[in-house]
């Protein structure tokens, strides 16, 4: 590890959460909306993106681990449990990448599980090339992103740059 280039800019960060925010507003107007936000990677864009949101909002908090280094694993634990129950109400999965789309397969069915009214995904950054699971669609999609491991906004390499305010590619 050298280099980090900047991928996303912050200003791009702030204008597009502002969209999905806007469409997530109108998608559930009048709804009262639980945000399931997959920790550590996806507390940025969660309360950035809450903040925003023009509904009744709750949160709750998993923490699961899929990933060494830079390398998945395949295997998902979960580590932190969801708190409350969620039966019958409208959940978003919040998540800062999908990558080979094995850990939210794996939620996905987890929380499904749990007879919520409604399940949508909600990711910062999608890495399409790299799925390994089969139907992993989010519904909502900050930016698409090539085949590269990137780091801030949320997104770490070894615990480290999480506090980075853009997205950065290291090389
Ligand atoms: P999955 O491969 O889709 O199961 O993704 C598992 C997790 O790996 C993601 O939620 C991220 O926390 C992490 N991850 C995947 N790609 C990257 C990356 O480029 N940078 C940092 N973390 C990543
Ligand atoms: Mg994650």
């Amino acid at each position: 590890m050298n280099g980090m280039k900047v991928l996303i800019s912050e200003e791009e960060i702030k204008k597009r959460i502002g969209e999905i925010a806007k469409k997530i507003s109108a998608d559930y107007k009048g709804k009262t909306v639980k945000l399931i936000c997959v920790l550590k990677g996806g507390v940025m864009f969660l309360v950035d993106m809450a903040r925003s949101l023009e509904l009744t909002v709750e949160f709750d908090f998993m923490v699961v681990k899929s990933y060494v280094g830079t390398e998945s694993t395949g295997k998902i634990e979960i580590v932190k449990d969801l708190e409350d129950p969620i039966e019958g109400e409208n959940i978003i999965l919040v998540e800062d990448i999908i990558d080979t789309g094995r850990t939210l397969s794996y939620l996905i069915e987890y929380l499904k599980a749990k007879n919520p009214a409604s399940i949508t995904v909600c990711t910062l950054l999608d890495k399409p090339e790299r799925r390994v699971v089969d139907g992993v669609i989010p519904d909502y999609i900050g930016f698409v992103i090539p085949d590269e491991f990137v780091v801030g906004y949320g997104l770490d390499y070894n615990q480290k740059y999480r506090n980075l305010p853009y997205v950065a590619t290291l090389s």
